[in-house]
């Protein structure tokens, strides 16, 4: 069985931070999605991927960060996708690299408790020529929906439908066998112009081939918002198995389910879990809260900060008001100024936005 990770998009709900990082490389719980993504086909037995980039910056940001997948121990090809025409499209591109074998897809931005990877086994060892994961959500018109038969069989699959015939909507991991491939040639393009693996799944349905429902119970995110990575960070927080590796003073306190990751400093200051302090960041006379993830070579000094995500070489310094429910990027510099005029001074990217006091 092989994987096929869809790693392509803009991002544009997560300018400005997308402008510069593709959104499957920022860190949750100081960890790409596309990594966790990685790990979970991994932990299934599977280690050939084929990952689906954008042509340009984005994708080769993604080939930097992953390379050949030796360090997560896979061996991982790049497929370009020149336009974003669904993910059917996708599939279709990869043909040549899928060839006849079974293969498990995955959506590179969806985060999901862990545990799914056994299902994946289960697939590779079954003679299904589909399964799909499913899931309640509250907003079934943004996703594609299942209608099922009592019996618990797809009776109709509709992507983005006005009236939901139910709550269940497609997460974004499915599993083929080589029919797909007759299906995404098949199908025609949807009112928004994608091939739309909702309607092949709907192929194989209609050509009475083997379509498993599977319905998770657990939690899923589909990371497009800041609200939405912040809300996967909790998640990933609480699941995480936290360990203390890196260097607190004795004027320190740290309270439980704290992560303190290598060459990390916490100086005089108060760290409540679910947290994580990344490698050597340095943390002095601060508040860190409840709920956030500092990443790598990031300074907090005389600041309060919680329910938040930091990236790489970022630093925080004197800030007077608590820093809460915030997306902050790489590089970034927030301090108080002791230049004249008092005055609030920026310098943010395009489409930033700051919520000030
Ligand atoms: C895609 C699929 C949809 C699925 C969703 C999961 O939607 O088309 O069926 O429910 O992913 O994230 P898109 O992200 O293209 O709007």
């Amino acid at each position: 069985m092989k994987g096929l990770i869809l790693s392509g998009g803009k991002g544009s709900r997560l300018y400005p931070l997308t402008y510069t990082s593709a959104k499957q490389l920022i860190p949750v719980a100081n960890k790409p999605v596309l990594v966790r993504v990685i790990e979970t086909i991994k932990e299934a037995g599977i280690d050939e991927i084929g990952i689906v980039i954008n042509v340009g910056s984005r994708g080769d940001q993604i080939r930097n960060a992953i390379g050949n997948g030796s360090e997560f121990g896979v061996k991982v090809t790049y497929i370009v996708q020149e336009q974003p025409l669904g993910l059917a499209h996708a599939v279709k591109v990869s043909e040549d690299f899928l060839g006849d074998e079974r293969f498990v897809m995955f959506l590179g931005d969806n985060v999901i408790e862990g545990g799914i990877s056994p299902l994946i086994k289960q697939f590779a060892d079954s003679t299904w020529n589909s399964q799909i994961v499913l899931t309640r959500v509250a907003n079934p018109m943004q996703y594609g929906v299942a209608d099922l038969a009592p019996d618990g069989s797809i009776r109709r699959l509709i992507e983005k439908p006005k009236d939901p015939p139910s709550d269940l909507a497609l997460v974004g991991i499915y599993m083929f066998d080589a029919s797909i491939h007759k299906a995404t040639h098949a199908i025609k393009p949807s009112w928004r112009g994608e091939l739309e693996i909702t309607d092949a799944i709907q192929w194989l349905v209609d050509q009475g081939m083997s379509v498993h429902p599977y319905v998770h119970k657990g939690w899923w995110i589909d990371t497009g918002k800041k609200e939405d990575m912040i809300e996967a960070n909790n998640m990933v927080l609480e699941e995480l198995d936290h360990q203390i590796h890196g260097y607190v003073d004795r004027d320190s306190t740290i309270g439980r389910r704290v992560t303190i990751e290598q060459g990390a400093e916490i100086i005089n200051s108060v760290v409540r879990g679910p947290t994580i302090i990344g490698k050597n960041t340095r943390i002095i006379n601060s508040y860190i809260g409840p709920y956030t993830s500092i990443f790598h070579d990031c300074v907090i000094e005389n600041s309060e900060i919680e329910h938040s995500m930091m990236l790489e070489n970022g630093s925080v310094h004197n800030i007077e008001g608590r820093i809460q429910d915030s997306l902050i990027g790489r590089n970034v510099i927030i301090r108080k100024s002791p230049i004249r005029p008092k005055a609030h001074k920026f310098t943010l990217g395009d489409n930033s936005k700051l919520g000030l006091l």
